[in-house]
């Protein structure tokens, strides 16, 4: 199993002799499915050099902050959202140091503070350095704030010493960036996803849909699996992989989705991704509709309302906590807060589709969460794998208050 699939990781690289290392962690982390993007302080350039990291990471290395080509590509800011997680090995203590203060004066640091994804450093160095009060109230500092911290280990030391400041193996890393993505925070629960598009028929050879492509249906089954979640995905047609650990149902209809919704209840909590045809044509015609010369150039279609997937099953004795989610073009908060009444709803998730870069088949999203009470929690723009684990976690809180 690759328990990194798919996952985007920056990799921060320090100037300490440990960079030689941050070779082999690029492959141990591609290995286990990663996609990786590397960083370079001033300082990991004198050690190892970035063609190497170019060369094994697939991708050319950030290095400047304050390179017009790099930004006009991929800039710190579009790093530090396509990051789901950010881990600096080698962290030296002076890394280690600028980071406690929220200091920003390479790209590395600046990523770092403006990223909404989880950071993690390998701290490595000199066991003098490591055990030094300074270094000692910058990690309590770090840890304070959420940033993880593995290893250092202990061990023999490239300048000779023996003691606490080894940079940990790279396997060992790779694991522990893994570790960080499983949560457990739903082990023992049932949920069930929908996901993407639905089709209605029109004849054999057409038929109505929309744009959804299935990600964000899809990121929230795997984040609700790592979470340790038992998980039902039904899914209209799309096309991706079927996330590790997830049981998918492949539907087409809004009906088919329903049935299959229906089959795989009881469940925990739902969460209604899916953007399901709201009307389907009253008739199928048997046969591929022909060119009509008596009705002139037009061609008139007689819809009927589909079943509501989200408000039947709200409506079963055994409900499951509802989310649903409201894909909008205006009035946003207002609308998603009446569907969330009129559907009754635990929660619904806000999501402005006007806005390209966070609506439908988009790679990020950015949404707000709106609650029985009216309180509105936002998601900032990020990748949907990381607002997808972001909102399982905070699902998973208010299901436990419920
Ligand atoms: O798939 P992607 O390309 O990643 O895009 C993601 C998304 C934009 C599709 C997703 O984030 C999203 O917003 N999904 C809901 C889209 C939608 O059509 O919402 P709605 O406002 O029509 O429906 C409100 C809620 O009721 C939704 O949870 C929907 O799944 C549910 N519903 C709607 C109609 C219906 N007949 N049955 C339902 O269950």
């Amino acid at each position: 199993m690759q328990r990194l699939y798919r996952k985007r990781i920056v990799l921060g690289v320090g100037g300490g002799i440990a960079a030689y290392k941050s070779a082999e962690l690029v492959r141990r982390l591609r290995d286990h499915g990663a996609e990786v993007r590397v960083v370079m302080t001033q300082g990991g350039r004198e050690f190892i050099t970035p063609l190497t990291l170019q060369a094994l990471s697939g991708h050319p290395v950030h290095l400047d902050l304050l390179d017009p080509a790099a930004e006009a590509a991929m800039g710190h800011i579009e790093l530090a959202r396509w990051a789901d997680l950010v881990l600096i090995a080698p962290a030296t203590a002076d890394l280690m140091a600028r980071l406690a203060q929220g200091v920003a004066n390479d790209l590395l640091t600046t990523v770092v503070l403006a990223t909404n994804a989880p950071v993690a450093l390998a701290p490595a160095m000199n066991q003098a350095m490591w055990a030094d009060p300074a270094t000692q109230a910058n990690r309590e500092q770090l840890l304070s704030r959420g940033i993880r911290l593995f290893g250092p280990g202990s061990g023999s030391q490239a300048c000779g010493d023996i003691g606490m400041g080894r940079m940990l193996e790279a396997e060992e890393l790779a694991r522990a960036v893994a570790d960080c993505f499983e949560t457990g925070m739903l082990t023992g629960k049932h949920l069930l996803i929908t996901a993407g598009p639905t089709q209605e028929n029109i004849d054999p050879v057409r038929y109505i849909t929309n744009h959804s492509s299935g990600k964000m249906g899809f990121a929230l089954a795997e984040a609700a699996a790592e979470a340790g979640a038992r998980v039902t995905l039904v899914t209209g047609p799309v096309f991706l992989p079927t996330p590790d650990r997830v049981q998918r149902i492949d539907v087409v209809s809004a009906r088919d989705m329903l049935a299959a919704c229906e089959a795989a209840m009881p469940c925990d909590i739902l969460i209604a991704a899916a953007a399901v045809a709201d009307y389907r044509p009253e008739v199928v015609a048997p046969h591929k509709l022909k060119k009509d010369p008596s009705t002139g150039d037009g061609l008139l279609l007689q819809m009927v309302r589909n079943p509501d997937i989200l408000a039947t099953l709200a409506g079963r004795t055994d409900r499951p906590f509802c989310v649903g989610f409201a894909a909008e073009t205006e009035n946003l908060l207002e609308y998603a807060a009446r569907k969330l009444r009129d559907k009754n709803l635990d929660l619904i998730v806000a999501n402005d589709v006007a806005n390209p870069s966070i609506g439908f088949n988009s790679e990020d999203n950015a949404v707000s969460v709106i609650d029985r009470q009216q309180h509105e929690t936002r998601f900032g723009q990020a990748s949907k794998g990381h607002i997808a684990r972001a909102l399982v976690a905070f699902i998973a809180e208010r299901y436990k208050e419920s």
